[in-house]
């Protein structure tokens, strides 16, 4: 995997992300990037080819890419480590394989997918993606971390995904090791989403007591905290639709906190499945926390005409 030579890669599955770090590594130069396409479905085809994704078996994925990204559902993880294993046992021939799997674990399901590929010949390397998916504008945060014994490894793989575009942050020095990119995205996800859980319980209870304490709230926070008007009116909209989505998350994030932390995001994972019931029966819930977010609009925008009024007429 010298810098002078152009590698094989693989990356399982072209979902979304998968297809769009794809498109990434293709602009950056890497000419093969192989996938499975088995029994996916005319869409998914389509983001591959167009992605300049090739379809190979199992068998030809390890036998040709030198490093495997996977990204996948979490509950698909598991499953596609195996399969990759599988085929690399039974392949004729072996060479030093990495597969990263870059998918939202927790460190102790990514400390038994160590245990499964351990004295294989394939390096694990635990990888997560913060942020969307790479864009034209934008280029998430690839946090990875391997075993302390497999630091060279994770040191060319850094350097190979840097080079063909992707933004690696290598996890590094004392205690480092399989499982701490995976805490990385469960710390970070549990701040991000948690206040987020947060800013709906409290915007749900000062609207219980009446929307005119909604309002006054929002006038205090817009006084007193001016960037969590902004926090809420950023990611409380984009957060709604996928609230059924956090339920689960916060749920692990609950088990890696621990502690009291665990009963933290147990009372914000309930908070999220209420919004969801919500959205699905039609909305209260929702409908108030959408009520405070117009809200917030409306007074951002009278301060910017007034702004420009100020301005104009200065
Ligand atoms: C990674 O570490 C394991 C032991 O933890 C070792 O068996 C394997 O050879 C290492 N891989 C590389 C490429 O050094
Ligand atoms: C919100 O805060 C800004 C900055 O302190 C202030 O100029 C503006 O008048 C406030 N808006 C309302 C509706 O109070």
């Amino acid at each position: 995997m010298g810098s002078t030579s152009v590698p094989a890669l693989a990356v399982l599955a072209p979902g979304e992300m998968g297809a769009a770090i794809a498109a990434r590594l293709s602009a950056c130069g890497v000419s093969t990037i192989l996938t499975n396409l088995d029994g996916r479905s005319e869409m998914t085809l389509e983001r591959a080819r167009a992605s300049n994704m090739q379809h190979a078996s199992y068998t030809e994925i390890v036998q040709r890419a030198t490093c495997i990204y996977s990204v996948v559902p979490p509950k698909d993880a598991f499953a596609l480590a195996e399969t990759i294993l599988a085929a690399y046992k039974t392949a004729e021939s072996q060479h030093p394989l990495i597969f990263v799997d870059c998918n939202a674990l927790n460190p102790e399901s990514m400390k038994r997918m160590a245990v499964l590929f351990d004295g294989s010949g394939i390096t694990l390397i635990d990888a997560v993606i913060i942020g969307t998916p790479p864009s034209a504008t934008f280029n998430p945060g690839i946090y990875a971390s391997a075993d302390p014994k497999n630091v060279s490894t994770l040191d060319s793989f850094t350097r190979m995904s840097i080079q063909f575009g992707l933004n690696v942050i290598p996890l590094k020095g004392e205690g480092a090791g399989i499982g701490d990119a995976s805490a990385v995205k469960m710390s970070h996800s549990g701040i991000v989403k948690g206040a987020i859980g947060l800013f709906t319980t409290m915007i749900l209870a000062a609207n219980a007591a009446s929307p005119s304490t909604a309002s006054g709230l929002l006038h205090a926070l817009n006084h007193s905290q001016p960037a969590m008007v902004d926090l809420i009116l950023r990611l409380l909209p984009h957060a709604l639709p996928k609230a059924y989505r956090f339920v689960g998350e916060m749920e692990e994030v609950g088990g890696f906190a621990g502690g009291s932390g665990a009963n933290t995001f147990e009372g914000i994972a309930s908070i999220f499945s209420l919004v969801a019931d919500s959205q699905s029966e039609g909305g209260v819930v929702a409908g108030v926390l959408l009520e405070f977010v117009k809200q917030a609009k409306e007074m951002r925008e009278k301060e910017s005409t007034s702004a420009v009024d100020k301005i104009q007429k200065s």
